[in-house]
């Protein structure tokens, strides 16, 4: 039996209830994101852990954003894709390989990846394999689309092949 005065849903309704959902999140939503909340996942990018992600992590005040460490044991796998995002370097010494260049950096670095025509190819080399390296990425997900990002994985992180082989 259908409740006195309900409202049949439709295109209109399910634009309020987004909206409502936003409001609560905001209001209830988690706004301290712990890496025990989270779990590391090996990719073929490397070992990954997700802090933000709107496909995963659904009760998040922000869906604007992909916020994810990398944890470099020897090296990284290598991909392209376009730039306009940065990489904070949380721990350790390394290097980027961006399009043929060598970067290094360090703990407390900042890394930009640049907007170019075709994309920005790049691996991520620990310089001292055995001691921890890891970063945190920051991509806000409207910049990505207006860029017109798109992701190609060119080789398969080691630890990745490893584990699938
Ligand atoms: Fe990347």
């Amino acid at each position: 039996m259908r409740e006195r005065g309900a409202i049949q849903e439709n295109a209109y309704e399910r634009v309020i209830r987004d909206r409502q959902e936003f409001a609560e999140r905001q209001k209830a939503g988690p706004v301290v994101i712990k890496p025990s909340d989270r779990e590391w996942e090996m990719t073929r990018q490397g070992k990954l852990l997700f802090y933000l992600h709107p496909e995963v992590h659904k009760d998040t005040p922000l869906h604007d954003w992909l916020v994810f460490s990398l944890d470099i044991q020897t090296h990284s796998g290598k991909h392209r894709h376009q730039g306009g995002l940065v990489i904070y370097i949380l721990e350790g010494k390394g290097y980027t390989i961006i399009d043929g260049e060598r970067v290094d950096w360090g703990e407390g670095d900042l890394i930009l990846l640049p907007i170019k025509p075709e994309g920005v190819e790049h691996q991520h080399f620990n310089a001292d394999p055995g001691k921890p390296c890891r970063w945190v990425a920051f991509l806000n997900l409207p910049i990505m689309d207006f860029v017109a990002m798109e992701l190609t994985q060119v080789e398969l992180s080691p630890e990745f092949k490893q584990q699938t082989s």
